[in-house]
């Protein structure tokens, strides 16, 4: 799934963010918030102790979500996202979870309003999708 595919706009979700800069601060947030807030506990333990990798990754592949350089395809290969949550146990809470630090971080990023509720959607199929388990 992309959220590039807006008709009709002139801009990329990647451009209107603020191109790298702007998906970096998004990213960044969004660890951040997983690190500090106690809510965020459940998927927290599942990353490693550091962080430092899991905000490139997020970052190099939200860059080409968003409609921008392919950073982690030229680095990675496809995606293949569902078969590399694998080895996380991902259910309803964890999507949950996931769903709402993003949620969380991009309003403390100020993106806009109307795109941040439709990135919301774009990513809730994405984070829908990577259930692996029940509950
Ligand atoms: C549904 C809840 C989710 C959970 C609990 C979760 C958890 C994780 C964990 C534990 C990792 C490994 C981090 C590391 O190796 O440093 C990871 C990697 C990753 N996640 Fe998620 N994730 C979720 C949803 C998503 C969504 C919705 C996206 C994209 C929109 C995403 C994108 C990525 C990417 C790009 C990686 C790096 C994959 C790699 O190259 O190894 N994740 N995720």
């Amino acid at each position: 799934m992309s959220a590039d595919a807006d008709a009709g706009a002139t801009q990329t979700p990647f451009e209107r963010l603020g191109g790298e800069a702007g998906v970096r601060a998004l990213v960044d947030r969004f660890y951040d918030l997983m690190d500090l807030e106690p809510v965020y506990a459940g998927i927290r333990q599942l990353h490693p102790a550091t962080l430092d990798g899991s905000r490139d990754k997020l970052f190099w592949f939200l860059c080409g979500w968003l409609g921008g350089p392919s950073h982690y395809i030229e680095r990675y290969g496809h995606p293949r996202l569902r078969a590399r949550h694998l080895p996380y146990a991902i259910g309803i809470a964890e999507r949950d979870q996931w769903m709402a630090c993003m949620i969380q971080a991009m309003e403390e990023c100020a993106v806009d309003p109307a795109m941040a509720q439709r990135l919301a959607e774009s990513f809730f199929g994405t984070a829908d999708w990577m259930r692996n388990k029940g509950g």
